[in-house]
Parts: C-alpha cells; structure tokens; sequence
C-alpha cells in the first residue's frame, strides 16, 4: 500500500525528531512492501517567520488531504510575544480542529530498563504502571468564549469551559473502547465537587458505561488523581478527562515514565485520518546541538502506522526495537544516568533502526 503522510515538523528539536521517525518509517516501508510518502508543511513558528500566520491555509489542505499527519512541535521564545490569536501553539489548536480530532490518546508505561529514572519511591516503581490517558482535544475551555473586558476591580480576562453531551459521550466511548483492549478499568476525572460541566461531564461518563458492562468504571476528582499518579499509578488502566485536566496530567505521568521525551499521542477524530506528535514541546534550549530523544516521535510514527493504517505488526515491530535499543542500556541524555555516557538524537535513532 501507498501511504500519503503530511510531515509538519514545527519548530526546534523538532527538525531533528521527526528526520528521525521518517527515517525508521522508510526503513519500515523497504522491508515490508509499503511505502509511505512523505509531503512538509509549515507550522508554528516556522509558519509565522515565513508566511507570517501559524498554520498556513495550504497546511490545512494538505493534511486534510493526507492519510496521516506526523507533527513535532511548535514554539519557542523568538515568537512569545505574538498575541494569543497568531502565537505558535494557534497552528496545533487550529489543526486538532479543523481534522475534528477530539480524541487525543497519550500512553504512559514503565519501561523496565528505565526504572531507574522514575522519580517515585522504590517499592512504587517495582509495581510499575501502564496507563492510557484518553484527552477530549476539541472542546472545554480550550476552545470556549474568552476575552478581556472591565469587571468589579478593573480589568479583567475570562476563559468559559463549555461540554456538550455529544462531546462528552464521543469520548466515553473512545475511553470505554480502548479499556476494552487493555485491562477494561475507566477512571474518568472531573472536578465535579464544583464544575457543572464537570456534573454532565460524570452523569454522562456514568450513561455511557451501560453500554460496556464488561468495563469497570470509577470517578475520580482531579486533585486526587494528580496526587495518586504519583502515590500508586498501577491503579490506572484507562484514563479519560477534559481537554485541560487531560494536559496537565499527561505532563505528570509522562514525567512518571523517567522522561517527557519517551512519550508518544495519537489524536483520532471520526475517520482513520490522525495527527501523531511526542507529547513534548520543541525544547528551543537544546535544538540544533542533536541532544533530543527521538524515541517519542518515533513512537508516535508506530501509532500512525496502529491506529490509522492498521499495520499492527509493523507498529509491534518499531516498538521492540525501542524495547531492545533502552534494554542494551542505551541512552540520551534526558533518560542517561548522571555523568553517564549519553548518545544524540541521530545515533539514538540509528541503534533503533538497527534493531529494526
Ligand atoms: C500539548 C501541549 C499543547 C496543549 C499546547 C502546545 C497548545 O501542551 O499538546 O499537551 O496544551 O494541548
Ligand atoms: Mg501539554
């Protein structure tokens, strides 16, 4: 088969990452008779240095008209003064909603060779974890009304964080479909002691868990459930939240896995069409001087190729060979002990492709 990929490398480390994940793409594709055939687009700073907007119209177009999108990241300090509309983070909110992509899957696991990194407690690392974070990505106050205007002490700013029961039931059933794969255990997360949204936000959850009477589902408060990811993760199979509980616990567990730069996403709307990004940003301080970790971004190519192409056994196949690169003991320097030896972004990827 033909592949049609959109390559939306964003900014800084980004260059480098996803050189990386095409690189074991088409390494992938010479030995399994698929090809997969790569188009760049500009988005993010990039975007706005060359053509002056984050997220060009002809991105949109071409990753509408792609199988699949592969993203880095965007940003960084020479564009954080742009105003909120023309910032580079618009192009990755304008893209999740122009592919109406409001599931975002993010996978955190402990890789046993890793254990090391894992800032918890020993007798927590050695239950280990492997949890799903299912994230709403279209909707909540991401995308509500906001604006400035004069309040009761002057000037003042507001955000809204709207759900609609269509929203919320989406991405139940994306949450209660993936438990249905893994360990079928749903803890959805709300502030439901004092968000209504976060009311219809359970009771709908609570509806929708009819239908899967072989899950399990249990309701978490958000503040709980920042404190036991770190207190007991393997208590997590799937994990389904609201667009901002959902970043800012993603952010924590990944943190759990030893490093940031290990964890890949996967956003999925209605159709096969995806947008696979490493859940880190572009790390403008290390861009250039090849020190980033490929392996999220690589990982994230493995999604694409799970969860939009349904080459199951290629995706397994790019997986153990991250496995086997990380079991040798081989390092970049996020995940390297202290003062211990640690290798580029560029050799990083090529021990994964000769493993591959
Ligand atoms: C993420 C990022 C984005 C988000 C930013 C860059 C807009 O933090 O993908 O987690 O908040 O969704
Ligand atoms: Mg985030």
């Amino acid at each position: 088969m033909n592949y049609e990929i959109a390559l939306v490398r964003g900014d800084g480390i980004c260059l480098e990452t996803v050189d990386s994940a095409v690189r074991v793409l088409e390494r992938v594709g010479e030995t399994s008779g698929h090809r997969f055939h790569t188009t760049p687009y500009l988005a993010g700073g990039c975007a706005i240095d060359a053509c002056g907007v984050p997220l060009p119209e002809e991105t949109v177009r071409g990753c509408l008209a792609s199988d699949s999108v592969l993203l880095g990241a965007v940003g960084g300090p020479k564009w954080d003064g742009m105003p909120g509309d023309r910032r580079p983070e618009k192009a990755l909110l304008g893209l999740r909603s122009a592919l109406g992509l409001y599931t975002n899957l993010r996978p955190a696991k402990l890789y046993a060779p890793l254990r090391d990194s894992c800032p918890l407690r020993a007798d927590i690392v050695a239950e280990g974890f492997d949890l799903m974070m299912v994230r709403e990505l279209t909707g909540g106050i991401y995308f509500g009304e906001r604006g400035r205007r004069e309040g009761t002490y002057g000037p003042e700013a507001y955000d809204t964080e709207a759900y609609s029961v269509m929203e919320v039931e989406r991405i139940a059933r994306a949450a209660f479909d993936a438990a249905r794969k893994r360990r079928r255990h749903v803890t959805s997360i709300d502030k439901a002691n004092v968000l209504e949204t976060s009311r219809l936000w359970r009771e709908t959850v609570r509806r929708v868990a009819e239908e899967y009477p072989d899950v399990t589902l249990e309701n978490m408060l958000v503040d709980n459930a920042a404190m036991q990811l770190v207190r007991r993760p393997s208590q997590f199979d799937v994990v389904v939240t609201s667009n901002m509980f959902g970043d800012i616990l993603s952010d924590e567990a990944s943190q759990i896995t030893g490093s940031i730069g290990l964890l890949p996403s996967a956003s999925l709307g209605a159709t096969k069409r995806g947008l696979y990004e490493p859940i880190h940003g572009s790390a403008p301080d290390i861009a250039g001087q090849d020190r980033a970790n490929p392996i999220a971004t690589i990982l994230s190519a493995a999604m694409m190729l799970r969860y939009s192409f349904d080459l199951t056994e290629e995706a397994d196949r790019i997986e153990r060979a991250v496995d086997s690169a990380l079991a040798d003991g081989l390092r970049t320097a996020d995940i390297a002990a202290p003062g211990a030896p640690a290798l580029g972004c560029r050799a990083m990827a090529d021990a994964i492709l000769a493993r591959l």
